[in-house]
């Protein structure tokens, strides 16, 4: 006998309503401290397969209001990552062109998944990773001002998906949450959850993971590596995290083979986020951390990181962008 319940699900309409609500499931017995329970939210349960869905839709649906986006649009990201993808799927289902300019080293994994939802890539040095994408695409829609450049990094709409959806998921799932640490990428997931969990709970310190300057951890980035996202600054955010920590590609690989030896298969920048939980988890005396996975491992498996050595896979990931 199993113990699976049977649960009222409800059928629906579309592909776009199964995006957020994603699962926390309890990984305490990774806490190397009795008294400090660990929790994930695994956002790689979302359809496209990652946090960015929630903030792909919400940036669609804030230039749909705004009339930016019509029937026929097309629409330019700059994305190493996952919210080309996400984007690609909403495209897709509505009906829009998406052009995602991004790194030529980034995994087949990911332009296989660009390319089911009909998207084209646009490629940019690989040598100058994602801040040679950005810096290329905007000079394409600079070119071309009839397409629609949402671009994460300083869009509202980003940090304001995470403030609407991820942040209430969390408060709702895990009421006694003291610590929540996520990795920085354009550092919305940290400015939406964070400034809700400080509104509602103000004691829930906010952590983030960074790479070490100059290294490579998918999906993260350094403040110090020369490009500050503006919606950083324009949402307080030196003011609103309470510590940042760094992680390096080696540690980040340890912790995300640790997960899968209880089950959990996620992406590299899970790893992170976890190895900064097990700092906080050490530095406190109790409490109750919670961590984002951005995404499962599947993106990640010609890395081949669970199954090589850690020197060889730390070696592998430098070499290709694999979220
Ligand atoms: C795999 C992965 N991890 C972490 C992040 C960071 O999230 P955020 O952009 O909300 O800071 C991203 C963002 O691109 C990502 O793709």
């Amino acid at each position: 006998m199993t113990d699976i319940t049977l649960q009222h699900n409800r059928i629906a309409s579309s592909v776009l309503e199964l995006i957020g609500n994603t699962p926390i499931v309890d990984i305490s017995q990774l806490s190397p401290n009795p008294k400090v329970g660990l929790y994930i939210k695994l956002e790689g349960q979302n359809p496209g397969g990652s946090v960015k869905d929630r903030v792909a839709l919400s940036m669609i649906q804030d230039a749909e209001a705004k009339g930016q986006i019509k029937p026929g649009s097309v629409l330019i990201e700059p994305s190493s990552g996952n919210t080309g993808i996400g984007m690609a799927l909403i495209c897709r289902v509505k009906g829009y062109k998406l052009k995602v300019v991004m790194p030529t080293n980034v995994s087949k994994e990911r332009r296989d998944l660009l390319k089911i939802w009909g998207a084209e890539i646009i490629e940019s040095p690989a040598a100058e990773g994602s801040n040679g994408a950005v810096k290329m695409a905007r000079k394409i829609a600079a070119d071309h001002p009839e397409w629609v450049f949402l671009y994460q990094y300083a869009n509202q709409a980003n940090p304001k998906a995470h403030f609407e959806t991820t942040g209430p998921e969390i408060l709702r799932d895990l009421p006694n949450i003291t610590h929540f640490v996520a990795g920085l990428g354009t550092s919305g997931t940290l400015l939406g959850v964070g400034s809700y969990l400080k509104q509602e709970k103000p004691d829930v310190q906010i952590w983030a993971v960074e790479p070490p300057a100059g290294e490579m951890v998918d999906g993260l980035r350094n403040l110090d590596d020369g490009y500050i996202p503006p919606i950083f600054l324009d949402n307080n955010g030196p003011l609103l995290l309470d510590r940042k920590t760094v992680v390096g590609p080696r540690d980040s690989i340890i912790w995300t083979k640790k997960l899968a030896e209880v089950g959990i298969f996620a992406g590299i920048s899970t790893g992170a986020a976890l190895a900064g939980a097990i700092k906080c988890a050490n530095l406190i005396d109790t409490g109750t951390i919670l961590i984002v996975s951005p995404d499962a491992g599947w993106k990640y498996l010609s890395s081949e990181i669970w199954t090589l050595d850690i020197d060889e896979a730390v070696l592998r990931a430098q070499s290709t962008i694999y979220f």
